[in-house]
């Protein structure tokens, strides 16, 4: 299908730049999300104005095996693929012809999972004849603050997910510099190898959230890594607490209070920088986006940054995790448009390629 798409076009000499495709305020783009163990598909008008966000969760299936198997993931995507666009299409009674382009995340996630979600929305492009865009999942998380709200750039930006930690600096649509990032573990990937030591079930994240609620934030003092002004580092963090649970062997482990107090040390980290970054920048406005946005203890930090007059975007819970409305969110905003050449990546290139 892909090489079909490409060389169809090609002969068609149809490759469209935004404004020949009429992608303006009226446009509905569809976009499918396929990258880890969600199938999604979204349509979303003019960017902003989430019409319909289809989430097809693989929890289940993975819960038994403590976490994603990309083989087990990506068979999933296929046999879910066709029911998530339909229901997309029939909650938003739209019909297909109604949608200007179709788009779906190129990259990075898991390979196999990947081109489930991109050569369908390939495949609803030829079909129909509209352009298609491949759309970088880091850009789609932060774009998902464009979603039924008024920001506009610029602004910082936090994003945490499973597989990246960063500070950006997004001055417009398409102009992002990247201040500051993980040097060893990402922030999603420090909650779930905290919660997997405690033997707390997959996916450790939200389990951890919950516990910690419950627990003493001041129980035990962690370690914060001492990196660059912007980076971050928590591989030491998650040995401290692997040496804290041993130090409990043979006793009762105090569970919430150590997930109190690692969620405690890893959203100041958090916090400082993003805040040193936003006073750096002169900017009024900051973003929190990632699947980790979800956590409690960080949303609560970066929300108390309004105290001190900033503007302060947090994505409701559906649009932190997985999701495509941000895909098609973040297609709309793309300055190119039209890239059927596109193939699946697995690890990131930078923030805004595909
Ligand atoms: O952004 P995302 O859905 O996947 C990637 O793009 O990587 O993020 C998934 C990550 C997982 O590591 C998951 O444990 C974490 O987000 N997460 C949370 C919470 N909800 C999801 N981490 C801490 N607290 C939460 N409430
Ligand atoms: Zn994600």
């Amino acid at each position: 299908m892909y090489y079909n798409y490409t060389i169809m076009k090609k002969i068609k000499n149809t490759l469209l730049t935004k404004t020949e495709a009429e992608i303006n305020e009226n446009s509905y783009i569809m976009a499918l999300e396929s990258s880890c163990d969600e199938t999604c598909c979204s349509i979303v008008k003019a960017g902003r104005e989430c019409i319909t966000n289809v989430v097809a969760s693989q929890i289940k299936t993975h819960t038994q095996f403590g976490g994603v198997i990309p083989e087990v993931a990506a068979r999933e995507h296929l046999e879910t693929v066709n029911y998530v666009i339909s229901q997309a299409f029939n909650e938003s009674g739209l019909k297909p012809e109604d949608i200007s382009a179709f788009s779906a995340t190129a990259g990075p996630g898991l390979v196999g999972c990947l081109l489930v979600g991109l050569n369908a929305a390939k495949s609803l492009a030829l079909v129909y004849d509209k352009p298609f865009l491949g759309v970088n999942h880091l850009n789609a998380h932060v774009c998902a603050n464009y979603i039924d709200t008024d920001l506009e750039p610029p602004f910082i930006a936090l994003l945490v997910s499973g597989g990246h930690s960063q500070i950006i600096d997004v001055k417009t649509y398409e102009d992002y510099t990247i201040l500051g990032e993980t040097i060893d573990d990402a922030a999603g990937e420090a909650f779930d190898k905290v919660a997997r030591l405690m033997g707390l079930p997959y996916p450790g994240g939200p389990v951890l959230d919950k516990l910690a609620r419950e627990g003493n934030s001041k129980a035990f003092s962690l370690p914060e890594a001492k990196v660059g002004e912007y980076d971050f580092s928590f591989s030491g963090l998650k040995t401290a607490v692997l040496r804290l649970v041993k130090s409990f062997e043979g006793k009762e482990l105090p569970v919430n209070d150590i997930c109190a107090s690692f969620q405690e040390c890893i959203s100041s980290t958090l916090f400082k920088k993003t805040k040193k970054a936003l006073e750096q920048s002169g900017y009024s406005k900051v973003v929190l986006a990632g699947g980790v946005a979800a956590n409690s203890g960080i949303r609560n930090k970066i929300l108390s940054l309004q105290n001190e007059g900033y503007k302060v975007y947090i994505p409701p819970m559906k649009y932190c995790t997985d999701n495509a409305a941000m895909v098609a969110s973040a297609a709309y905003f793309s300055k190119t448009f039209d890239n059927p050449d596109v193939e699946v990546f697995s690890r990131v290139k930078n923030l805004l390629s595909v």
